[in-house]
């Protein structure tokens, strides 16, 4: 049985609902009441309410929790201190960097625990993280790695939440096996994400951390296709970061953000496509570089990260994650992406 905290935020509704279509065992649960006695009274579901540092007290009878209470820079490690006190599996659908980094960090407590930790079941990080080790079976002795995304489709509050509490803190890419801090829209480049080439710029996205621990490759850099004026704009808004980290200015954005911002809707979830490119680099001794470019074409956003956050689940639950922190990528190996609904690929070149 899985306990999805989060039950009735955008993201875990979705999952709730899917989960429940599916006949899957979940007890739902989050902090209010409210909101989760009325999904669990239409799902027909056990919920448990509990703020999530009481999480120790509530995981009786549950092999697996899914977190999708966000941002996880809150929720993540006070979950995880409970599931590694209950012997319980930990997922969630963070995208945040330095959540990644802080369960890296606690790898050795997990595997002593038997615990498995696997954050980023969503869309970031599984189609970039499986792209990136497919691309470290294509090319073995790659030292640098190039991830790429060209999203169309708007977001949920609770992202656009997160997004808001780490503006200020610029970009971020990975030198030498380090995160180094960059300034925001460091680097771009043109890429052909399968569809022509468009402009896109470097973005603090959480394979900077995950694609290390999946390939080892020391270098890697995370691109997002933008729009092709926004890059000056990005660029011009650098002496803004500062201020963009101000308490009264994120908690003014935090409250705007959960005033306008209503997540996607199914016919938008339907429609909306997604592209995902990636280039494994090396440099031979006789100067000679070597490339793999390989592509996937992925459902919408939201729609992927249901699915996938779903069957990292159900194969955890079945005992094929290992114990210890792991990424989607390193736990069920490249073609994981492969097996979720609309997934195309890998379209291999170079
Ligand atoms: N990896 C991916 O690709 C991916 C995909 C989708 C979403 N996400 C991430 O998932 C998170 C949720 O997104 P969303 O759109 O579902 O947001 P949302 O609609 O705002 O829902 C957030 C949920 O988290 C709960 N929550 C927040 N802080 C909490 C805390 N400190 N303790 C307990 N519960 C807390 C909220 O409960 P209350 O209402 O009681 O505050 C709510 O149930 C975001 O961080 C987003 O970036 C990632």
């Amino acid at each position: 049985m899985f306990l999805l905290y989060g039950a009735y935020g955008y993201t875990g509704e979705l999952v709730a609902r899917e989960a429940n279509a599916r006949g899957r065992d979940v007890v739902l649960a989050g902090r209010r009441a409210d909101p989760l006695d009325d999904l669990a009274a239409e799902l027909d579901c056990e919920r448990r309410v509990f703020p999530v540092d009481a999480a120790a007290d509530h995981l009786d009878g549950v092999d697996c929790v899914l977190n999708c209470a966000g941002p996880f820079a809150e929720t993540a490690d006070p979950m995880v201190d409970a599931c590694l006190a209950t012997g319980t599996d930990y997922l969630d659908v963070t995208g945040e960097m330095e959540v990644f980094e802080a369960l890296a960090a606690r790898d050795a407590a997990a595997e002593a625990a038997g615990v498995t930790l696997l954050p980023g079941v969503g869309f970031d990080v599984v189609p970039t993280d499986c792209l990136a080790a497919h691309l470290a079976e294509r090319l073995p002795e790659a030292t640098h790695l190039r991830l790429g995304f060209d999203a169309l489709g708007s977001v949920s509050p609770g992202t656009a939440a997160t997004a808001v509490d780490s503006l200020g803190e610029g970009g971020a890419v990975r030198r030498d096996g380090r995160i180094q801090r960059v300034p925001s829209a460091w680097k771009s480049r043109r890429i052909d994400f399968g569809d022509g080439e468009r402009t896109a710029v470097t973005i603090p996205w959480g394979d900077v951390a995950t694609a290390y621990y999946t390939t080892g490759i020391g270098n890697v850099e995370v691109y997002a296709g933008v729009p092709p004026g926004a890059v000056l704009a990005l660029r011009a808004s650098r002496p803004l970061e500062p201020l963009l980290s101000l308490p009264l200015v994120t908690d003014t954005l935090q409250s705007l953000v959960h005033r306008v911002a209503a997540g996607p809707g199914e016919r938008k979830r339907e429609r909306t496509t997604c592209r995902v490119w990636g280039e494994a680099r090396v440099v031979g001794e006789s100067g000679i570089e070597r490339r793999a470019v390989s592509r996937l074409r992925t459902p919408n956003t939201y729609a992927l990260t249901v699915d996938s956050a779903l069957a990292a689940v159900e194969r955890t639950l079945s005992g094929d994650a290992p114990a210890g922190f792991t990424t989607p990528g390193g736990a069920f190996g490249p073609e994981f992406v492969l097996g979720l609904d609309g997934v195309e690929g890998f379209d291999d070149a170079g």
